[in-house]
């Protein structure tokens, strides 16, 4: 689960990370009391799950509390690579000197963790990474991060002698975080030098393992913000949503997999994964199905179930999809056509058929 800015910021300060205050707005008005409380001059930043916003206008300086009103009212609202801006966070506006990098990630290949770092951070680090791969040390993490090991991070990177020991310090504070909320990627980019020659993070992006999410109810239920997941999340549905107009219903990851390919091999895009998992009942197929049909993108919807002759529950959970689904057209004739499309039934001693309706 990847975590707005904001919400990274908060749990970095609560892991006495140094960071910028500042406040998260969804009302343009509200920004000139935030920035009054932050001295004026603040930065006005889009909270989108997306990166590059300051190249796509989504971050802005404001010179007093008038101009953060204005900036957040440009800023809110605006697409950023297809993500709509709900909420900006109105943040001081720090003197930046210098600005690095630091991150700490799950490196699955590898099989142990890996630290990142670069004196020339910034919006570039992408570009840095790719032209000048000398100039982003990385150094395995295999026994946690205490002041050696961050030491050792921060003379791979080649950091200026007179922040060497406070970036130190502050890698410490983060590999803790990373660690406490069971994070797969914790990113600072830029990781700044203000004015004062202190360290302080500027932009931040922290990715939670879903698997560990029991051990963080509160951030899981503030992370959710889309109606749809939230729903999903609260009957037990693995769901991602996509940016097409056809609705995915199945059992099984694989299967589910396949049937996007399959949907998109048609020559249309689907609108979301939702797996439903192996056995499950009428009700499950039912949920799923409410939450596919609470997406407004779906004009249609596909549903790939396997199961066993003898396996009762899958195959009255494909009645109940039937049926509701049936009861949608009724309801809404303009907007749904029906289909049932490449069901496979699997009956017992290996024998299949398959049942085709093409709308
Ligand atoms: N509080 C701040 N004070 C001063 N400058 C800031 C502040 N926050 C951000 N900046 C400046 O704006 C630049 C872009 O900000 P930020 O890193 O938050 O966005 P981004 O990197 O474009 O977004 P993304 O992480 O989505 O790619 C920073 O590199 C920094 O120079
Ligand atoms: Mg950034």
């Amino acid at each position: 689960m990847d975590l707005y800015e904001y919400q990274a910021k908060d749990l970095l300060a609560a892991h006495g990370v140094p960071v910028v205050a500042g406040s998260v707005i969804n009302d343009p008005t509200k920004a000139a009391a935030v920035a009054a409380q932050l001295g004026g001059r603040v930065v006005v930043k889009a909270q989108v799950k997306t990166g590059g916003r300051g190249k796509a206008g989504g971050v802005k300086l404001a010179a007093d509390p008038a101009d953060a009103v204005s900036k957040a009212a440009q800023i809110l609202g605006m697409d950023i690579k297809g993500h709509t801006v709900h909420k900006v966070l109105v943040a001081a506006a720090c003197q930046v000197v210098e600005e690095y990098y630091v991150s700490f990630l799950l490196d699955r290949s590898n099989r142990t963790f890996l630290a990142m770092a670069s004196i020339q951070g910034g919006m570039d680090i992408e570009e840095v990474a790719a032209t000048k791969p000398e100039a982003l040390a990385r150094i395995p993490v295999s026994a946690g991060v205490d002041l050696g090991k961050a030491r050792e991070i921060v003379a791979a990177a080649r950091f200026p002698a007179e922040v060497a020991e406070e970036v130190a310090e502050v890698l410490v504070k983060l590999w803790e975080c990373f660690v406490a909320e069971d994070a797969t990627l914790l990113e600072i980019n830029p990781l700044g030098r203000d004015g004062d020659g202190h360290i302080v993070a500027l932009d931040s992006k922290i990715t939670l393992d879903d698997n560990a999410a029991y051990r963080h109810p509160a951030q899981e239920d503030s992370a959710v913000v889309d109606p749809l997941e939230a729903k999903a999340k609260a009957l037990d549905l693995n769901y991602v949503k996509l940016d097409g107009q056809v609705g995915v219903i199945g059992n099984g990851a694989g299967l589910v997999m396949s049937t996007l390919d399959v949907v998109a091999y048609a020559g249309v895009k689907p609108a979301n994964f939702l797996d439903i998992g192996g056995g499950a009942s009428a009700e499950v197929m039912a949920n799923g199905l409410s939450v596919i049909l609470g997406d407004p993108d779906v004009r249609a919807a596909f549903s790939s179930t396997f199961s066993a002759a003898g396996s009762p529950p899958v195959t009255r959970s494909r009645t109940e999809l039937f049926r509701r689904w049936r009861f949608s057209v009724r309801r809404r004739p303009n907007r749904w056509s029906y289909g049932w499309t490449g069901t496979t039934w699997c009956r017992a001693g290996g024998s299949s058929r398959r049942r085709t309706i093409r709308w």
